[in-house]
């Protein structure tokens, strides 16, 4: 990864490793038939490199292990709550912060707290969890994205930016009083893990203020927004991260957080919030729901590891580490002609597959027969983000709809694999897209109504 005249290295040794299994092409062939051709099904152990997610997937540092040591196990008003409150209210300057066991719980206790029947959320996208919560509820979730943002090969410096006409017509169109609360997710996972900018936040909150709406800030890879704002922002290439960090979190009511991604924590998450009300009646739930208010389903442990993980989140050699290998990945295989979402985002690089095995049409699941390819040819583990997961009805059905695009993820665990690893993927990546011609139609054997992509069963054709 030479960037000026020195590589960036990974910036960090390595303490304790995990031994990776390269099995033969004729076994992964054998497992991957067992296992329905659906990757979800699996054993880690049968993976070479698994890039299926960034979530819950980070090597902790040797100062979050200790801090796991020191962890306070206490039910209620623990050491590690106090640590773990200092952490979150020092960072992103809400008054309340209530632990989760993970993003979704927060998701669920805000959205029952906030939405009712026939209200609208809007947000730039709603990642899959997100919107399954407002709907829930049963609010109607609706995405607000720039035009740009929905285009895979556009180039954007800030492509999860969200369309401001769009939102105040959409304001105008239910009133402020349908409209409970607005959100942005940064970086924008379900488009691309592309940033959203400081000005568009800045943006978006003046019309929420106006309308006395809360903006509620999805806040699982803010960190690597802050760093896209610091390198791609005018105004923010000499400021501190946690200035970035602190101003972008100024402009909203509250967040939902997933620990698990720039956590760099293996599970939790949190409901920060200013509003005090509110706060008392999402803790009502949690007790009910999680656990006391001072664990929220987590152990004290993992209250320490998400407090010290926040903090070496925003270290700058880290998030340059970060960003940069990413990068690498993305712009090695783009070089080589293969399409992908432009420019790379923060965590994942998606390829769209519609383009990489164009001979195949949207109902014959184009994204699944790359992701199960890149699985046979060498091991690596990704996921489909396209019919599979986001289309209705079965493809030759009345019913039948394709999703908008066919994509295919590479999610990068945080500080778990080398440059060498990332190497391997591309050159794994380029072997299958040699004999893209000779990648087979597949179709669904098995397919339950909702969230159909964690357990369907497929066979190629
Ligand atoms: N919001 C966003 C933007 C997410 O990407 C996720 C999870 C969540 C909320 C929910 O958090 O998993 O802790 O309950 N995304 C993972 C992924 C699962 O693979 O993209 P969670």
């Amino acid at each position: 990864m030479a960037v000026g005249f020195r590589t960036i290295i990974e910036p960090f040794k390595i303490k304790a490793v995990e031994p990776i299994s390269q099995l033969t092409r004729s076994r992964r062939e054998e497992l991957l038939s067992e296992a329905g051709y659906n990757l979800f099904n699996l054993r880690s152990s049968d993976v070479t490199i698994d890039f299926l997610t960034d979530s819950g997937t980070s090597a902790m540092s040797a100062e979050q292990w200790s801090a796991v040591m020191s962890g306070d196990e206490s039910y209620a008003g623990s050491a590690s709550h106090a640590r773990f409150e200092r952490a979150v209210k020092t960072i992103f300057g809400f008054a309340e912060v209530i632990p989760t066991h993970q993003g979704r719980a927060a998701e669920r206790i805000l959205f029952g707290a906030l939405c009712g029947p026939d209200q609208v959320v809007p947000n730039n996208t709603h990642f899959d969890t997100t919107r399954a919560n407002i709907e829930a509820a049963g609010a109607h979730a609706v995405d607000c994205l720039i035009e740009e943002g929905r285009d895979p090969a556009r180039y954007h410096p800030f492509k999860g930016n969200m369309d401001l006409a769009q939102l105040e017509a959409l304001i105008e169109k239910h009133t402020p009083e349908q409209i409970p609360l607005v959100l942005i997710t940064v970086t924008n996972n379900s488009g691309g893990g592309q940033p959203v900018s400081m000005e568009n936040i800045r943006e978006v909150s003046c019309i929420c203020r106006e309308h006395g709406i809360p903006l509620i800030i999805d806040a699982c890879r803010f960190a690597e927004n802050c760093y896209f704002i610091r390198e791609r922002e005018h105004g923010y290439m000499d400021r501190d991260l946690r200035d970035i960090a602190r101003e972008m979190f100024s402009y909203a009511d509250g967040c939902t957080m997933s620990a698990k991604k720039d956590g760099l924590a293996n599970i939790g998450g949190f409901i920060a919030l200013n509003d005090r009300s509110l706060a008392r009646e999402a803790r009502n739930d949690l007790i009910v729901t999680e656990g006391f208010s001072t664990y929220g389903g987590l152990a004290g442990r993992d209250l320490d590891a998400i407090a010290k993980g926040l903090h070496e989140v925003l270290d700058l050699s880290y998030l340059r580490y970060r960003i940069t290998s990413t990068r690498y990945l993305g712009e090695r295989i783009a070089e080589a002609g293969i399409p992908i979402v432009q420019p790379p985002g923060g965590h994942a690089i998606y390829i769209d597959a519609r383009r990489f095995v164009e001979h195949l049409g949207a109902d014959e699941l184009p994204g699944q027969s790359l992701a199960c390819e890149l699985y046979l040819e060498g091991g690596v583990r990704s996921c489909e983000i396209g019919t599979v997961m986001f289309g209705t009805g079965l493809p030759g059905d009345a019913d039948f709809e394709p999703a908008v695009n066919d994509l295919v993820r590479l999610a990068i665990p945080r500080r778990v694999y080398t440059q060498s690893h990332i190497d391997y993927v591309i050159e794994v990546v380029l072997a299958v897209h040699e004999k893209r011609y000779q990648l087979r139609p597949y179709r669904f054997v098995e397919a339950p109504e909702v969230l159909r992509h964690f357990t369907a069963r497929f066979e190629p054709v």
